[in-house]
């Protein structure tokens, strides 16, 4: 039987997984696709790299365009990251009719609406199933197990290295750096780290789910992004004697015909599930009018398990091609054509209960400014920590507030800051109750 042939562009972390499993894995991978498999070219930057796995070195080159371009090649795999040139990359595979797996979040979040009505409308096929959360699979649990029933909200920890990190912080209380370099060398993070910590690869997942779950076009500057970068251990000893733990969320929430959209560490209870995913898992919750509340939990980073979700797209394209089917579905399920662009709730209008850490000198009268500052906005206090006594030198005040609105909190939150008492940035974290915010 004529082999699927197919070529894979970038041989990192990911990368060097799918050539070793599409290898190793021959015979049973042929089992399950009906057709054999074959890596007939692989593009890297440098050729004479040392690589957990290397294929065969007749294989290499150094142009990735030859990849799409070659004759040989019926499956594309881009496994490089990053915009450029990976947007040329789709596009060249799209008019070439040829099939197309992918990993990159930012690329289709950023250049989604291009890159899906391009293969939309050249009825080639696009795999993306591993830029969202790893080995869990998420992408086609939504546009497809999901499709009898109406997605209401999405939330999840979808960075695997910064949960990494908040689990090794809260767990052993390892230092951010520390841990961030381990994250690397383990290959969970990206080539450029700020993407993790910063919140920003979420923020790409969370477009991606959103435009998948809702059926709208997301421009990805909606998304409200904060990352892990400020999280002290202070903050997380005081999230665990309140009872809770923090977590990096993503989450898209769907309100009548308008979304939520949005990434920022959040405080879990303790005992919640997610609350309990730690080190390079993720989990993604999903809320949905029919089915209710479904949560699927796995590996969301490390070459090994992307390379499982990279394989299940191959193997996909492979079985259409084996059995000769001629209608493809259209990349996320709905044609980009036919969709609306639902307005987006601005963060102002969020409503939750915060963690506040002021601090401040241990003197009279600043707990009333700051307590008067909230008050003035309608906003009040649920509890308060003042862990140690300073005289003349700052401390730490921790606030829990009941419900407010994001909008009076930042007035709140400015009127303090003016009055000269803060002699540090405040800290401020969401909280979720119940694990659903
Ligand atoms: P990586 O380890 O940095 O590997 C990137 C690979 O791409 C390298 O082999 C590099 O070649 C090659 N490359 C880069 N630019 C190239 C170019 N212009 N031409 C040819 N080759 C080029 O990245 P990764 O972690 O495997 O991630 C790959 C993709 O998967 C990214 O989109 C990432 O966001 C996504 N992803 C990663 C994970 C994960 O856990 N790592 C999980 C989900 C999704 P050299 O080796 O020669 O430098
Ligand atoms: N850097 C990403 C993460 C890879 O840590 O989640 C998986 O998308």
């Amino acid at each position: 039987m004529k082999p699927v042939r197919i070529g894979l562009i970038g041989l990192g972390a990911v990368g060097s997984q799918v050539a070793r499993i599409l290898t190793e894995e021959a015979e049973s991978l042929q089992a399950r696709a009906g057709i054999p498999l074959r890596l007939v070219k692989v593009a890297v930057r440098d050729t004479g790299k040392k690589r957990g796995f290397t294929p065969d070195s007749g294989l290499l080159t150094t142009e990735p365009f030859d990849v799409v371009n070659s004759p040989e090649v019926d499956i594309v795999v881009e496994l490089i990251g990053g915009e450029d040139p990976a947007f040329d990359l789709a596009m060249a595979a799209a008019r070439k009719r040829k099939g197309f797996v992918t990993a990159n979040k930012l690329l289709l979040a950023l250049r989604g609406a291009e890159v899906f009505s391009a293969f939309e409308k050249s009825g080639a096929r696009l795999g993306f199933e591993a830029a969202v959360a790893g080995a869990i699979p998420i992408i086609r649990s939504i546009r497809e197990s999901f499709s009898g029933d109406q997605v209401e909200l999405i939330q999840g920890i979808v960075n695997g290295t910064g949960n990494y990190i908040l689990s090794r912080m809260t767990d052993e209380g390892s230092r951010f750096e520390d841990v961030l370099k381990d994250a690397q060398a383990l290959g969970y993070a990206e080539a450029d780290p700020t993407l993790d910590v910063e919140g920003i690869d979420s923020a790409h997942k969370v477009a991606i789910l959103a435009a998948l779950a809702f059926e709208t076009m997301v421009d990805f500057s909606d998304v409200y992004t904060e990352g892990i970068t400020n999280i002290t251990p202070e903050d997380i000893i005081s999230a665990r004697e309140l009872g809770y733990r923090i977590k990096l969320l993503g989450v898209a929430r769907r309100v009548d015909d308008t979304i939520s959209l949005r990434v920022h560490p959040t405080m879990l209870p303790q005992k919640d599930l997610m609350a309990n995913v730690d080190g390079p898992f993720n989990a993604i919750h999903i809320l949905s009018s029919q089915a209710g509340a479904s949560t699927l939990v796995g590996r969301g980073a490390g070459g090994g398990p992307t390379a499982t979700a990279v394989l299940s797209d191959i193997v996909s394209m492979a079985r259409d091609i084996a059995s000769g089917a001629g209608a493809r579905m259209a990349p996320l399920g709905a044609p980009v054509g036919g969709m609306d662009k639902l307005p987006v709730i601005p963060i102002d209008e969020l409503e939750s209960e915060y963690y506040l850490r002021f601090t401040v000198p241990d003197r009279p009268n600043v707990l009333a400014q700051i307590a008067g500052a909230l008050g003035d906005n309608g906003i009040s206090i649920a509890s308060m920590i003042q862990r140690e006594r300073k005289e003349n030198q700052p401390v730490s005040v921790v606030l829990m507030t009941h419900n407010a609105v994001e909008a009076d909190m930042k007035k709140s939150l400015a009127h303090i800051e003016s009055s000269g008492i803060c002699l540090a940035p405040t800290m401020i974290i969401r909280i979720a109750e119940n694990g659903r915010d």
